[in-house]
């Protein structure tokens, strides 16, 4: 029998979403079509409990259901500007956050990727859509990211996200570099295939061309996800 995941390929079934990240436990709501966390969302959760925030105006693009907002704000941002392609899911965002407690003020932006007014912040976080951009350029959302950095964040600022070896970790740590941005790995961990992967053969057939971009143990795929912070050039 079809798992909820398999039937709903999309990854925006709705679901209660609860994990543990460092000492904070959530308990989110995800209505349908909003993003379901997947590894990705909470490896890079786990790396935002080690960070803090303080003293920082925080952008973070795509906040889905709010899990990462609520962690930055626990990490002690005292300012924050989230963003989302629809209003529903940031809705959402601001249902989840309340429901956890936090007061800080927060910006609840309708924007298209990159097209943020306000700012410069000292620190952009997010997980990029990849998997499922919707995009033939499946990279759209992290070149862009890489490359308009500099309008969104102030000189010296960082910028902090998640990325998958599906998606060619060494290609966008050339364009880092390219754009001067000092960068480090938070952590990384490996994860096995999403069950939707798997419906995309189109999809399977790009990673397949992804110099390292997954392993295969035991007859099964693994991608491997790093969390980065870029320091943007002073
Ligand atoms: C990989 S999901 C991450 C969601 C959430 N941050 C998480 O980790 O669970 C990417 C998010 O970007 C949003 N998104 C997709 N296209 C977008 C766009 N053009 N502008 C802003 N957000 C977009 C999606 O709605 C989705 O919530």
């Amino acid at each position: 029998m079809c798992s909820l995941a398999q039937r709903h390929g999309d990854n925006l079934y709705p679901v209660q979403f609860s994990a543990t990240f460092g000492d904070h436990t959530l308990d989110l709501e995800v209505p349908e079509g909003v993003w379901n966390p997947t590894p990705h969302g909470v490896h890079l959760g786990n790396m935002l409990t080690q960070l803090d925030f303080s003293g920082e105006h925080v952008l973070e693009l795509g906040t889905g259901c709010g899990v990462h907002a609520i962690l930055i704000a626990r990490a002690g941002a005292p300012r924050m500007t989230v963003t989302e392609i629809d209003q529903p899911i940031l809705d959402n965002a601001r249902h989840n956050l309340e429901k956890h407690g936090i007061e800080i003020p927060i910006d609840y932006v309708v924007a298209d990727w990159i097209q943020v007014d306000g700012g410069p912040y000292d620190c952009l976080i997010t997980n990029p859509p990849f998997g499922k951009a919707g995009k033939h350029y499946r990279r759209y959302f992290i070149d862009t990211l890489i490359i308009e950095a500099h309008k969104l964040v102030r000189p010296g600022g960082r910028l902090i996200f998640i990325h998958s070896s599906m998606a060619d970790i060494p290609r966008s740590l050339r364009l880092m570099d390219e754009c001067g941005m000092e960068v480090r790995i938070l952590g990384e961990t490996d994860h096995e295939f999403r069950n939707y992967y798997f419906e995309d053969p189109q999809y399977l057939l790009e990673m397949a061309k992804i110099p390292g971009g997954y392993q295969v143990r035991d007859g099964r795929q693994y991608e491997r996800l790093m969390a980065f912070e870029a320091r943007l050039p002073r």
